[in-house]
């Protein structure tokens, strides 16, 4: 679609039923920010698409969310409706916009495709409006529409002006608007707020525009979920429960293995390649993407990495990290920020992994902090190892040069190398660089006190 439009996103009012101190708009929805969803979905579908997003209460968290986004902000100070929400913003309406769409910042699932769908039906009906309805089993608390015999809308009533007759009309507004930019600016100068709530009333603007001879047509969504409004804590929590399914749903489609969809976490933004299986218990979250052939879980928790190929993750917590093909981690190790894996590392058993990168090859298998550090390849971290990172004021850095063999219960103290080759001997606690090639020890000698036992028992005993 080359012609250009503007999204008018609805996010002034209180959110009262959510009963917390921050906006509605910004609750997270497996981890996303409501108004995220709708914001990114016009992003990637619409190349002319312009977004004012209008603000009022809790506007500072909107702001944050959406800092560094290409929207515009209206300002609503007062909430005196929907019609007039839509007033602020006008004047970030671009002059040679067509479509202006108005949507609800707290109905977070609506597809591109759909929109699409108003804005084609409203051009080939040349009607001033095309909106969208739904039919719902429980109509309740909606605004009703009524259609003529050809579907032409004549007028929305509200729930608590309907009567008895219109109650019973299943077919509601959910509350999404594609309307011709100029009838749109006419229309808003005519609404008024001769109601019982004293309310500039959007849905005011179908009647008007129909006693003015123009048309109002409409489309009706084809799956539900895409109009659900999110209102409470009991709604997000079913909204959720819902999107899980339908994300996990996908990437079975697309050949991942999930073998219980219904208790994995995969967040919307995530890409996982084919043949991998997903075990249960187990969350990818964030920016993360996975590649293929993996074994993800029992019990894992990964957020914003990058995993490649082949590898095992098991029990374990990855954040921030990169990991290359064919990599074994877990059970119970924790790779913190900025780790990086090169291809074929294992890190087994209790092994935590801070801001270190790790060469092909190397491993450490159990009991082992490795943090600042930049190891090369082939390196064995023995049973216990210890990189010594923090004197207490700062952070230094260990490197461990390729083929080097650190044996178990070592201390490496940073800043400190051990050239390649190097081995350092069990039990080390090591404060000097070694060069390549050598044995470091640095414990205390072995002695041996023979008969000390048998001489300790007689003193004992003859007391
Ligand atoms: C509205 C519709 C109703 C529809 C329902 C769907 C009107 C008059 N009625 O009713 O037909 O069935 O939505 O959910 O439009 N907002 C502002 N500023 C305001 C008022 C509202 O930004 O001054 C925002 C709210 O934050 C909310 C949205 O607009 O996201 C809808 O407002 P709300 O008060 O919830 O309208 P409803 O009474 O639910
Ligand atoms: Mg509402």
């Amino acid at each position: 679609m080359s012609k250009k439009s503007t999204f008018i996103i609805l996010a002034a009012g209180e959110g009262k039923r959510m009963k917390s101190k921050y906006s509605k708009v910004v609750q997270k929805i497996m981890g996303k920010p409501m108004i995220l969803y709708i914001i990114d979905e016009i992003e990637k579908n619409f190349e002319d698409g312009k977004i004012v997003v209008v603000v009022g209460n809790k506007k500072e968290d909107v702001y944050k969310v959406l800092e560094g986004r290409n929207v515009k902000f209206a300002y609503q100070e007062k909430q005196l409706g929907t019609a007039h929400a839509v007033m602020c913003a006008m004047d970030y309406v671009s002059d040679d916009s067509k479509d202006v769409f108005v949507l609800y910042g707290d109905a977070p699932f609506i597809k591109a495709d759909t929109l699409k769908r108003l804005s084609q039906k409203r051009e080939e009906e040349a009607a001033a409006l095309c909106l969208l309805t739904a039919i719902f089993e429980n109509p309740y608390g909606y605004g009703r529409i009524i259609a003529d015999e050809n579907g032409n809308v004549i007028k929305i009533v509200e729930e608590r002006d309907a009567t008895e007759e219109q109650r019973k009309i299943r077919e509601i507004n959910p509350g999404f608007y594609c309307f011709e930019k100029h009838e749109l600016v006419n229309v808003l100068s005519k609404i008024d707020n001769k109601n019982c709530q004293n309310e500039y009333y959007l849905t005011d603007a179908i009647e008007i525009l129909n006693r003015s001879g123009k048309k109002v047509v409409k489309v009706t969504v084809e799956d539900n979920f895409e109009v659900m409004g999110i209102n409470s804590r009991y709604e997000l929590f079913v909204a959720e429960q819902e999107l899980k399914l339908r994300i996990n749903k996908e990437h079975l489609s697309r050949g991942v293995q999930i073998i219980d969809i219904y208790n994995t976490y995969i967040h919307p933004d995530v890409q996982i390649g084919k043949d991998t299986v997903i075990y249960p218990g187990t969350f990818i979250l964030g920016k993360t993407s996975i590649g293929e052939d993996c074994v993800i879980g029992p019990q894992s928790y990964i957020v914003d990495s990058k995993i490649g190929n082949n590898c095992h993750i098991q029990f374990s917590v990855i954040e921030n990290s990169e990991i290359k093909d064919n990599v074994k981690i877990g059970p119970y190790a924790h790779l913190r920020p900025n780790s990086l894996l090169e291809e074929g590392v294992k890190i087994g058993n209790f092994v935590e992994v801070k801001n270190s990168k790790l060469g092909k090859n190397t491993k450490s298998a159990h009991l082992t902090y490795i943090g600042d550090a930049d190891i090369g390849e082939n390196v064995n971290l023995g049973c216990g190892t210890i990189f010594v990172n923090y004197d207490g004021y700062k952070k230094h850095r260990t490197v461990v040069e390729n083929n080097a063999f650190i044996g178990c219960n070592s201390n490496l103290i940073a800043p400190v190398k051990i050239g390649e080759n190097a081995y350092i001997a069990a039990g080390s606690t090591i404060t000097e660089d070694v060069p390549a090639n050598a044995l470091a020890i640095a414990r205390e000698r072995q002695t041996n006190k023979e008969g000390w036992v048998l001489r300790r028992k007689q003193m004992y005993e003859s007391r």
